[in-house]
């Protein structure tokens, strides 16, 4: 059974894409992007449902019931939220989903402070610095995994 249905998470101030710093950010709205995930997971046979939120508690819980909503991966950029929450890596790591963390910057290449995530560990992976199509590369990732393979043969992240 591969992964049917994936859940991407935008964190704090993606909403404003567009808008927000184009010359980092790019001009694409958050709509054209979600727009651009379902048409790429249609042609997948993968149905894609997209979510924001500026909250941290709200990302969270959209983590802790990814699996009784009935998702089987998660494509998450949790913003700024990357560099410091250690509540979100500890949602992240406390789930049997896998969530590819994905960023549309290169954070690698920007502020010292942008550098670290705090996420990439109990991610699956990391894919940062290719703008929107990061978000259809986090999906593919999720396809790839073959997540229909039974538990035992799956990779298990690494410890930490
Ligand atoms: C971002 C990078 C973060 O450092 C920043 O706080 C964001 C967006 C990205 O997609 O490049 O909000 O996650």
């Amino acid at each position: 059974m591969p992964v049917r249905a994936a859940l991407v998470l935008h964190g704090p101030n993606l909403n404003l894409l567009g808008t927000r710093e184009p010359g980092v950010y790019g001009r694409v709205t958050l709509g054209e992007v979600d727009r651009l995930l379902r048409e790429h997971g249609r042609r997948r046979g993968l149905r894609v449902e997209c979510r924001q939120s500026n909250l941290e508690g709200e990302l969270i819980g959209w983590l802790q019931t990814a699996r009784r909503d009935g998702f089987s991966g998660v494509v998450l950029n949790p913003g700024a939220f990357t560099h410091y929450s250690i509540a979100l890596r500890d949602a992240v790591s406390a789930i049997d989903v896998p969530v590819v963390e994905v960023h549309l910057s290169n954070i690698h290449g920007r502020e010292e402070f942008r550098r670290h995530s705090v996420i990439a560990a109990v991610a699956r992976g990391q894919i940062a610095g290719f703008g929107p199509h990061s978000y259809v590369l986090g999906l593919e990732a999720l396809l790839a995994l073959d997540l229909g393979r039974p538990r035992v043969n799956q990779r298990r992240r690494p410890r930490v």
